[in-house]
């Protein structure tokens, strides 16, 4: 069967632009944060254009949100497509919402072309791809794996000390937390479009990536405790400053990192509280958060190994009080052959060239990938930038993304259900 889907580049620029609206700080930094009133005002916005689209809605008790297209065969598993709409504090306005977008848009078009789907075809805007909120990343997706159970949910603390359960409730999502879990085999096959946010794509004048594996993320909070007072009178041999010991530990995270070994290996120190945090009182708390990466689980492992080693050593030598949690230490991903086969059929049906490549950022496909064939498409991204207001995709590349990825979501909902019995199976009576 022939397909060609019609997408209408003009008209998903627009409403890249018409969500950037909705953002806690001004153009170009975009700000959007788990159920605050922009995050809110997005997901209306969605959802109005997904019931433009004829699509069915369903949103769940975090709030991730499913618009369905039903298909021939409504019983099958679905095919699945989407990403978030969260932006951490001064992003830019294209990452996880080209894969909203261009999923919906992917759809339309395919609306357009008369095409039928077979399986049902879901956009799934996910909630709070960004840890932002609650430290911890993918949370909506992390939870329809089943990664997170509901009582961990419920127990889950934003950094006012509000909990998860108290601010979905507020923000309207009082659906049961224990049934936000899917069930396996509720999608057939997964694909995430996204911005590559590297600078491969771009360098090499490749159009489009087919991702094969997500790198495995971790992330430490780091608690340290010392003893606070006056700036002008606790004399410097006295001080268990925990600000003092808190630098050492950075600057520990990325030796440990540069010396792993391997230039896959990246750890990054975030987030920094301090308290009281004035200029005339010594710190006497402090809260860091570490992300730590690789491509390879056990040098990943390696380093953790090492920066809570050598927080216990800084923190014994200044005589500082610490605690170190594990937030998420997740493995790597990889992509189904399956879901990839039909990207690249679909590229080269497109006449698009592909780079076959590893994400190093990750994604809500990180944990789909735990309960569906799942795998990712890249588009090139300006200078590779991104978690900034720069960050930037033409609307061509973003277009030529939507195209394939339409052209793969047909193909995979075309797709036989293998479980179903053969005909020559059922027995003829005589
Ligand atoms: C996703 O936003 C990431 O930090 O990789
Ligand atoms: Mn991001
Ligand atoms: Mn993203």
């Amino acid at each position: 069967m022939i397909v060609r889907p019609m997408v209408d580049q003009e008209r998903i620029v627009r409403e890249l632009e018409a969500l950037a609206e909705f953002s806690d700080t001004p153009k170009p930094a975009i700000t959007r944060i788990l159920y605050t009133k922009p995050d809110l005002e997005a997901r209306a916005y969605l959802k109005g254009l997904c019931e433009e689209a004829g699509l069915s809605l369903r949103e769940d008790g975090l709030g991730n949100i499913f618009a369905r297209w039903e298909g021939s065969a409504p019983k099958l598993p679905a095919v699945g497509t989407g990403s978030h709409l969260d932006a951490i504090p001064y992003a830019g306005m294209y990452d996880g919402t080209v894969g909203v977008l261009g999923g919906l848009e992917a759809i339309r078009s395919l609306q357009r072309s008369g095409f039928k789907p077979y399986r049902s075809i879901e956009l799934l805007i996910f909630t709070a791809e960004e840890p932002t909120r609650f430290g911890i990343g993918c949370l909506g997706s992390r939870a329809l794996a089943g990664v997170l159970s509901p009582e961990s949910l419920g127990q889950l603390k934003d950094r006012e000390g509000r909990y998860l359960e108290e601010v979905r409730r507020e923000a309207g999502y009082t659906g049961h937390l224990e049934e936000v879990q899917l069930p396996q085999g509720y999608y057939s096959a997964f694909v995430e479009l996204h911005i590559e946010q590297g600078p491969l794509l771009e360098q090499e004048r490749v159009p489009l990536g087919i991702v094969t594996a997500i790198a495995a993320p971790a992330t430490l909070r780091i608690d340290l405790e010392g003893v606070g007072g006056h700036a002008g009178t606790v004399l410097m041999p006295e001080r268990r400053d925990a600000l003092c010991a808190a630098a050492e530990i950075v600057l520990g995270v990325e030796t440990f990192a540069k010396n792993s070994g391997s230039i896959n290996t990246v750890a990054t120190t975030g987030f920094c509280e301090v308290y009281p945090n004035a200029v005339n009182s010594v710190p006497s708390r402090v809260r860091l958060e570490v992300d730590i990466r690789d491509v390879e689980q056990n040098r990943r492992d390696q380093v953790i190994r090492n920066i809570i080693q050598g927080v216990e050593q800084v923190c014994i030598r200044r005589k500082i009080a610490y605690n170190v949690e594990i937030i998420n230490i997740d493995p790597p991903a990889k992509a189904s052959s399956e879901v990839l086969k039909a990207l690249v059929a679909s590229c080269s049906e497109a006449g698009v060239r592909f780079k076959l490549m590893v994400s190093r950022a990750y994604h809500d496909a990180l944990f789909m990938a735990r309960i569906a064939p799942t795998a990712m498409l890249f588009i090139p991204c300006r200078g590779g930038v991104s978690h900034r207001p720069d960050e930037y995709a033409s609307p061509e590349d973003i277009a030529r993304g939507t195209y394939v990825l339409a052209l793969a979501l047909a193909k995979l909902s075309l797709t036989e259900d293998k479980t179903a019995p053969k005909e020559e199976s059922v027995p003829l009576s005589d």
